[in-house]
């Protein structure tokens, strides 16, 4: 046949498809998440994400310790505070010897500079009721997560995180101004330097269900009041130039795979870099899948993290940060 246009020609060796590939998905871009459990003595697993714990503080101090190794862009910080810690008002957040407050200065002291120590800026950890906020009783007799009133607990909890030596901050509750106040809080205190990474446009997704359990969290019903509805794309973008107008140094996307092309609409709305979240649910429904035998584990990694990267995710945070720069080392 007399063709001449041959694509198939730039696929012939791997080394002529390595010197073509688009995207690529290198450790500075990675964030991994990390669970950091109080009173306990061991690792404890998670039984709906497997290879993942909730860590122990000597254990989470490793963890970074080897991401910063490894060239990974940080690590972002969940706390699990007792069952009994819980209040309604998730106090344990702000105490300074909080599970988080804690793992924050026990991970910076360990770190330093050669990893970005992020935190999660919300509190349905910490509540006895698992929402993301305090809640309030309104007139007609429905109870809802009371948004300013929250909102100036996320502004002291992210002054906590930085007295502990986060470098970032990531507010996740979607509360309406949380951004701005959080900008204020840190500003007044001298905390200028310390970034915001905003979960600008977050769905409410049965994809979270695993980190559900990471978490133990105390969550009855949705949080579909104040996270977004998955067929809403106009309104996540208005969610991101709101959270930038407010200051945001970056803004997420989150969850991932199904909101693909959010990613993309974002990174072609805004000129601060995009983040994207691969969520626990996508985790697990890799894992699960190779388990059985029914995907090629490895492979499925790799074609998950590019899409999230060529969708336009400058950053990605996923809990196989680790695993893929190790394995980058090795040359898989
Ligand atoms: C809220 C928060 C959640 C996740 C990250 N931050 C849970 C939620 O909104 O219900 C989910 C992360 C994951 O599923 O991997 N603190």
């Amino acid at each position: 046949m007399e063709l001449t246009h041959r694509p198939r020609r730039l696929r012939t060796t791997p080394v002529l498809r390595a010197m073509v590939a688009e995207t690529s998905v290198e450790p500075r871009q990675l964030v991994l998440p990390v669970f950091v459990a109080d009173g306990i003595d061991e690792p404890r697993p998670i039984g709906s994400m497997p290879g993942v714990v909730q860590h122990t503080l000597d254990s989470l101090r490793a963890t970074a310790a080897a991401a910063a190794e490894a060239g990974l862009a940080g690590v972002m910080l969940f706390g699990v505070p007792k069952p009994e810690d819980k209040d309604p008002t998730g106090s344990q957040a702000l105490a300074e010897d909080g599970i988080l407050n804690r793992a924050i200065a026990a991970v910076r002291a360990e770190v330093g500079d050669t990893t970005l120590v992020m935190s999660d800026v919300c509190l349905d950890e910490f509540t006895d009721h698992g929402h993301c906020g305090v809640l309030t009783t309104m007139a007609t007799g429905a109870v809802v997560v009371d948004n300013d009133a929250t909102v100036e607990l996320y502004a002291e909890m992210a002054r906590a995180h930085a007295a502990a030596g986060v470098h970032l901050v990531a507010p996740s509750g979607m509360m309406d101004g949380q951004v701005g106040a959080i900008r204020a809080a840190l500003d007044a205190d001298g905390a200028q330097d310390v970034a915001i990474l905003a979960y600008a446009a977050k769905f409410a997704s049965s994809f979270y269900g695993p980190f559900r359990e990471a978490v133990a969290s105390s969550l009855q019903g949705d949080r579909r009041a104040y996270q977004q509805d998955g067929g809403n794309v106009r309104e996540a973008l208005r969610e991101v130039a709101l959270d930038v107008e407010q200051g945001a140094d970056l803004v997420m996307v989150k969850p991932a795979l199904p909101y693909l092309d959010v990613i993309a609409r974002v990174r072609d709305l805004v000129d601060v870099p995009v983040a994207a979240y691969n969520i626990s649910g996508e985790y697990a429904m890799v894992e699960a899948a190779a388990a059985h035998g029914w995907i090629d584990r490895e492979a499925a990694i790799s074609e998950t993290l590019t899409s999230i990267r060529r969708a336009g995710a400058d950053v990605v945070l996923t809990y196989w940060a680790l695993e893929w720069a190790l394995g980058r080392e090795q040359g898989r």
